[in-house]
């Protein structure tokens, strides 16, 4: 383990979505980008005996097991990326960090605060683990490039911040998987959409969120169908071959998470902010947006043009003053963009997971990766954002993030 010169070797858990995306990720890494070691796929670990090992075959793991214990005793893996869902975060992160395996786990960092605090508590005693957290928005092109031009100070004083992550596939016909419990996930849409558009938040304007003013959290449909079989992909996933979730025959049972959590918030710097996130938002798909507003220009980000960042100058002439749209492909000037194709050969949502894989690999081996990346440390901040909204709404008052250490 440590920034040695062999192969990085991989061990992931979690073989559905999130799985898809990361074995696609450090499946092209090394193809796309020239990086300081390789990477070597050498096991993933699902649940299902059957499934698991034709999972490693289509995507090139070298060893399939059902016990993700097991996988963390393997001496020969240097990094556990945790893709489960966010009950068990903690779980497999701290057994592997006691293993002395880097670990890359998927966000929220986990469900609730206490795990999330064990989680970073952990992290801090083992110094020679590295964590990450996979905010893949954070290496949209676009989404870095808008880091670097609030960090060159070309907006000036920030004064607003707006960002809202909605989506539409929550309806009463979706049935009771596993975002919908509360004692798997923690949280709905708060903890699915608004841990990104927090993180993106802290990340562009490179500021810390010292307060919720006010939040409203709402549960609008309470009980959903019990689903049949074990399938738990959310609705319109491409999750080829694994069992769908489908309404079983009548029986229905309480979701304890909201659908819907908006919050006021204030920065460190001074700027206001609001966030909204919603599963219920009928005619978004995965509409992640932010803009911020500052003394001498603005940006805009909508993760359905994603790659496209919308610049304000507010400082140029005013007669031909508005808002400019950057394609954000360019190889000499874009984030990431170099490891890809040539200008305007656009980029999707697989590319922020692979760039994060390109970064994990860099710091693994002692580098630095392209923009800031989240470890434990930092997603705890967020986690202590999305916990602070959620008192705001129960005890309907402001609530001081430092309430949470
Ligand atoms: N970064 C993103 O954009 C993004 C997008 C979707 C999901 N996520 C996050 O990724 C995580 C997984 O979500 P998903 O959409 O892939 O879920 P999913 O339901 O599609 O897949 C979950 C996987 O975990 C496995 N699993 C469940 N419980 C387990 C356990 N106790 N031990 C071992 N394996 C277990 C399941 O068998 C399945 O393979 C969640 O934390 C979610 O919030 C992140």
């Amino acid at each position: 383990m440590g920034e040695g010169s062999g192969a990085v070797r991989v061990g992931l858990i979690g073989t559905k979505f999130m799985g898809r995306a990361h074995s696609n990720a450090w499946l092209k890494v090394g193809r796309f980008f020239d990086l300081p070691r390789a990477v070597e796929m050498h096991a993933v670990c699902g649940r299902d005996k059957i499934e698991t090992p034709a999972f490693a075959q289509k995507w090139g793991w070298r060893h399939a097991l059902t016990d993700w214990r097991a996988m963390i005793a393997d001496g020969e893996i240097d990094l556990i990326d945790v893709g489960t869902p966010n009950d068990v975060h903690a779980e497999q992160s701290i057994a592997a960090l006691e293993a002395g395996k880097h670990v890359a786990c998927e966000k929220p960092l986990a469900g609730t605060l206490a795990d999330a605090r064990a989680m970073r508590d952990a992290a801090r005693k083992s110094r020679k683990c590295r964590t990450f957290v996979w905010f893949n928005y954070r290496r949209c092109p676009a989404v870095a490039l808008a880091q670097r031009i609030v960090a060159s100070g070309r907006l000036g004083r920030i004064y607003h911040v707006r960002a809202a992550y909605l989506q539409e596939w929550g309806g009463p016909d979706t049935p009771l998987v596993w975002r919908f419990k509360g004692d798997v996930a923690g949280s709905g849409a708060h903890g699915d959409l608004n841990a990104h558009i927090i993180d993106m938040a802290r990340f562009i304007t490179g500021d810390e969120i010292t307060e919720v003013v006010g939040a409203i959290e709402e549960t609008f449909i309470t009980h959903r169908m019990i689903p049949e079989g074990a399938g738990a992909a959310i609705k319109g996933s491409a999750d080829r071959g694994a069992a769908k979730p489908q309404a079983g025959k009548g029986r229905k049972g309480r979701s304890t998470v909201d659908d819907a959590v908006l919050f006021l918030a204030r920065f460190k710097g001074g700027a206001v902010a609001s966030f909204e996130a919603t599963r219920l938002a009928t005619g978004n798909k995965n509409r992640n947006t932010i803009e911020i507003n500052g003394e001498r220009g603005a940006i805009r980000f909508d993760f359905e043009r994603m790659n496209e960042l919308m610049y304000y100058d507010a400082t140029g002439e005013a007669a031909t003053r508005g808002w400019t749209t950057i394609m954000c492909t360019d190889a000499a000037n874009h984030p990431y963009a170099a490891a890809w194709w040539p200008d305007a050969h656009v980029l999707g949502y697989e590319h922020g997971f692979v760039n994060m894989a390109a970064d994990i690999i860099r710091m693994i081996a002692g580098g630095q990766p392209e923009v800031p990346m989240p470890d434990f440390e930092d997603a705890f901040r967020t986690q202590c954002v999305l916990e602070a909204a959620i008192v705001s709404a129960r005890q309907r008052r402001p609530v001081e993030v430092r309430e949470f250490k």
